[in-house]
């Protein structure tokens, strides 16, 4: 089983297809989680300031002891919300902000850092800049956002700015964003699908998980055509979700506390959807993501 496929993300930079997710692992179970997923052959680990696991996630990549190179580590500037009582952060506390996650990661750079969200109108342009200089400072090797929208990503243009290499968005087949990945493949932006297992009635069902899926939603996944493909293919109906996502080329970050399922989210590669019943699921689209609480954060203005 291949775990290594890799998309270009610019000139000197490859990010693999198969990413480990950890929002909502815990610290203390984070080493535990990123461990059981460098056993499964995971060679990208997605986390973020605001997952507060920083220090477990790094804990984990020391005790596997692979080589620093062999593995691709993301994580994300919390940019602040005045919304619910932060300072948004500027150019000076973004510089911070990396120094801060490396120092918990134990690590002298990341792969991928991204600005989490396009919350701060006023503060947006100078967060990026602070990016843009921390990948010249070589403390991170590529520099993107999450959940821009194309209003946001012009933004950055009509400033004169570097284009991000990468924008983490909610991809799945019930949240497409046609329009919006449309223009990121054209502009060689690189999609990175997150709750691509939002369709199953096993996603974030633990007490405290929250997020915006409704009554509907729920009944909806019990009875999912994604149960069909599965026993056609003689996959699981989260291998069928996933495969959509790299078989569109866009790396994804599946998190699983349970290693069993950390070992079956990595088997993506074996096997392809047909031309068919990628038309199929290509007709689900059912709108703005859900994960987040509240709205979908591409709307943010
Ligand atoms: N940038 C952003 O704004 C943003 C937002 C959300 C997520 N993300 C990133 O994307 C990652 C993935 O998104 P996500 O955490 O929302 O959800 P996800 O990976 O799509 O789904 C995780 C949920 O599905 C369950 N699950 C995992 N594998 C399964 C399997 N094989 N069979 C049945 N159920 C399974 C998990 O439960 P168990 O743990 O109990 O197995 C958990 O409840 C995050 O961890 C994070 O790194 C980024």
């Amino acid at each position: 089983m291949t775990t290594t496929a890799t998309r270009t993300l610019s000139s000197t930079v490859e990010i693999p297809l198969l990413g480990f997710g950890t929002y909502l692992i815990p610290q203390a179970e984070a080493a535990a989680a990123v461990g059981e997923a460098l056993k499964a052959g995971y060679r990208h680990i997605d986390t973020a300031e605001f997952y507060a696991n920083e220090d477990g996630v790094g804990a984990g990549l020391r005790a596997a002891n692979l080589e620093r190179k062999s593995v691709f580590i993301t994580t994300k500037l919390w940019p602040g919300n005045a919304a619910w009582g932060q300072t948004p952060k500027t150019t000076e506390t973004t510089l911070a902000a990396l120094d801060q996650s490396l120092a918990k990661l134990k690590l002298d750079y990341v792969d991928l850092y991204l600005i989490h969200a396009p919350f701060e109108k006023e503060q947006r342009l100078a967060q990026w800049r602070g990016l843009v200089e921390l990948k010249k400072q070589g403390k991170t090797r590529s520099i993107g956002v999450s959940n821009f929208n194309i209003n946001h990503l012009e933004e950055l243009k009509a400033a004169g700015l570097p284009q991000p290499e990468a924008n983490q968005i909610e991809l799945h087949p019930w949240s497409q964003k046609p329009e919006l990945v449309g223009y990121l493949e054209k502009h060689g932006i690189v999609p990175i699908a997150y709750s691509s297992l939002v369709p199953l009635s096993t996603w974030r069902t633990a007490p405290g998980h929250a997020s915006g899926k409704t009554a509907q939603m729920k009944q909806d996944s019990e009875a999912s055509p994604f149960k069909a493909l599965a026993k056609k293919y003689g996959k699981t109906e989260s291998q069928i979700l996933l495969r959509w996502a790299v078989q569109k080329n866009w790396p994804v970050l599946p998190k699983s506390t349970r290693p069993e399922r950390i070992r079956e989210n990595a088997d993506l590669f074996s096997f392809s959807l047909d031309a068919g019943d990628m038309a199929a699921i290509a007709k689900m689209d059912r709108g703005d993501g859900i994960a987040w609480g509240s709205q979908d954060p591409v709307k943010a203005k």
